[in-house]
C-alpha cells in the first residue's frame, strides 16, 4: 500500500501528528521534498518532538527515508539526530537511509536566503533556511548532492568550481563572500558527508521494492498545499511542489502505485509568513486561536496568523491532491467560541466565486462570505470518541464533511498520540 499524506492548507496543519499515529501501519516513511524550512510536532507523552528533516514515523518499527527531491541541511540533520540520542533514541543507518541525490544547503545557501530576503521590498517571509537557493541550484545543475558530501576529494572540487559563482552572487547582494570558502564550515561539511555516508541509499530503489513485496509505504509531505510553487498563492510560496503528485515525482513512484493521499486540515487556518490569507481574523477571536492554539511557527517561533476555515481554499486542496480522505485537527481549538463561521465563498469585482481565483493578486482583494454554526463550549481535549463530542462539534465536523465532499476519517482534539480518533 503506497499512502501520500499533503497539508490542505497553508502548512502545520497537524501532518508530523497524524504521521506519527498511523506509521505503526507502514514499513517505510519517507519525506519527498522541502527541506529544514519544515518543522513537524510529535508528542508522545510528556515528550514533544520537533523535526525538520527525519520522518514522522521515526518512533515506531518503520524505517525512515529522506527522498531525493528534498534539500538537506546536513548540519541540521546532524542536530537533529543529537537532540533525539540525548533522548535515548539514537537513529543509525539500519533506521534512516539517504537518497545519494539528495542536494545539500551549502552556507551560501543560507546567505543568499537572507540576503535576498533583505532586498525585496514586498517581502515573502521565507523560514532562511536557504531552501529557494538549494533548489535553483538543483535545477540549474549547480547542486551538490550527498554523493559528493560524502567524498571528499568530490566535495572540495566541486566547491572549488563554484566557488566564484557563489561569491559574485553574494558579492551583488552586499553580503560577505567569505563564507563561501570558510575553512571552518568546509571543514565540518567535510566530517558531516563522513558521517553521513553509511546512510546513502537509493531511496527509489528501496521504497518501489518494498512495494513490489507488499509492503507500505507512507510518503510525508512537507508545508502545505497553497504554499506550492506552481499552484501556490506565488510569489508567497515554498520552492517545492508540496501537492500529492510531488511524492510520485519526487521519489520515483509511479502514479499507478497509489492507494491513498490523506489530506490534513486544520478546524480553522493559520498561515506564517507572508501572502494573502482571506478569512484572517485580526480581532479577539484572531487572538484567542492563536493563543489557545498556540500557533507559533514550530522551525522559526514566529506567531501564525489565524483565519476562519476557508472552504474554497480546501476544495482547491481536494482537486490538486485528488484526496480519498481527510484528517481534521485542531477542534479543541474552536471550543468557547461561539458562533464559528466558515467561509463558502469569496466576492470579487461583484461576483460570488466558491473556487479561490487563479491569480494570488485576486485572492488577495477576495472578500469572504461566511455561514454561521453553532459553537460550543466544553472543552475536547479529553473526548476519545466521535459520538462524546458535544452537538455543535460534530455538526460542524459533518458540515465540513458534507462541503469538501470527502471522509473525514480523523479527528483530533490535541497534540497527544492518543487525543485522535477515527470518526
Ligand atoms: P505540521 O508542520 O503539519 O507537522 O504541524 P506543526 O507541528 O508545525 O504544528 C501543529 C501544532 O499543533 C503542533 O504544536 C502540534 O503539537 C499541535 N497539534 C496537532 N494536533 C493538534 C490538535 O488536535 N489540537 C491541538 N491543540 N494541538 C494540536
Ligand atoms: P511545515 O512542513 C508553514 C513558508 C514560510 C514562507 C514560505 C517560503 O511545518 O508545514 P521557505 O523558507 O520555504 O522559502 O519560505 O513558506 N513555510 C512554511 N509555513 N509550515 C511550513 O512547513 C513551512 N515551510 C515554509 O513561512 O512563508
Ligand atoms: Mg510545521
Amino acid at each position: 500500500m503506497f499512502t501520500i499524506i499533503t497539508g490542505a492548507q497553508f502548512g502545520d496543519e497537524g501532518k508530523g501528528k497524524i504521521v506519527d499515529l498511523i506509521s505503526d501501519n507502514y514499513d517505510l516513511v519517507v519525506r519527498f521534498q522541502g527541506g529544514d524550512n519544515a518543522g513537524h510536532t510529535v508528542k508522545v507523552g510528556d515528550i514533544v518532538y520537533k523535526l525538520h528533516l527525519i520522518p514522522s514515523g521515526f518512533l515506531l518499527d518503520s524505517r525512515v527515508l529522506i527522498g531525493p527531491g528534498t534539500v538537506l541541511n546536513p548540519l541540521s540533520l546532524a542536530q537533529e539526530l543529537e537532540m533525539l540520542a540525548k533522548g535515548g533514541i539514537h537513529i543509525g543507518p539500519e533506521k534512516l537511509g539517504i537518497d545519494a541525490k539528495t542536494s545539500i544547503i551549502m552556507p551560501y545557501h543560507i546567505e543568499l536566503d537572507g540576503l535576498k530576503e533583505s532586498s525585496r521590498s514586498e517581502k515573502i517571509g521565507t523560514t532562511k533556511k536557504g531552501i529557494g537557493f538549494a533548489y535553483i541550484d538543483k535545477v540549474a545543475r549547480d547542486e551538490i548532492r550527498l554523493a559528493d558530501l560524502t567524498d571528499k576529494a568530490k566535495f572540495l572540487a566541486r566547491i572549488g568550481e563554484l566557488a566564484s559563482q557563489k561569491e559574485s552572487s553574494i558579492r551583488e547582494l552586499g553580503g560577505d563572500p567569505s563564507v563561501v570558502m570558510d575553512s571552518k564550515s568546509i571543514d565540518l561539511y567535510v566530517s558531516l558527508g563522513q558521517k553521513f555516508a553509511p546512510y546513502v541509499t537509493d531511496v527509489s530503489l528501496e521504497i518501489n521494492k518494498a512495494l513490489e513485496e507488499g509492503k507500505n509505504v507512507l510518503a510525508e509531505g512537507a508545508q502545505g498545499t497553497h504554499l506550492d510553487v506552481t499552484h501556490g498563492t506565488q510569489k508567497f510560496v515554498t520552492s517545492s511542489s508540496t501537492i500529492a503528485g510531488s511524492a510520485c515525482a519526487n521519489l520515483g513512484v509511479g502514479p499507478t502505485k497509489v492507494d491513498n493521499v490523506l489530506g490534513i486540515v486544520k478546524a480553522y487556518i493559520t498561515r506564517v509568513g507572508e501572502g494573502p490569507l482571506p478569512t484572517e481574523l485580526k480581532d479577539d477571536v484572531g487572538k484567542q486561536l492563536q493563543q489557545v492554539g498556540r500557533e507559533f511557527g514550530t522551525t522559526t517561533g514566529r506567531a501564525r496568523r489565524c483565519g476562519w476555515f476557508d472552504m474554497p481554499l480546501v476544495k482547491k486542496a481536494v482537486f490538486l491532491n485528488g484526496y480519498t480522505e481527510l484528517a481534521l485537527t485542531k477542534l479543541d481549538v474552536l471550543s468557547d467560541i461561539d458562533p464559528l463561521k466558515v467561509c463558502v465563498g469569496y466576492e470579487l469585482d461583484g461576483k460570488f466565486m466558491d473556487y479561490p481565483p487563479e491569480l494570488t493578486g485576486d485572492l488577495a482583494r477576495c472578500v469572504p462570505i461566511f455561514e454561521e454554526l453553532p459553537g460550543w463550549s466544553n472543552d475536547l481535549t479529553n473526548v476519545r470518541q466521535f459520538s462524546d463530542l458535544p452537538d455543535a462539534a460534530r455538526r460542524y465536523v459533518a458540515y465540513l464533511e458534507e462541503k469538501t465532499g470527502i471522509p473525514i476519517e480523523y479527528i483530533s482534539v490535541g497534540p497527544g498520540r492518543e487525543q485522535t480518533f477515527r470518526k
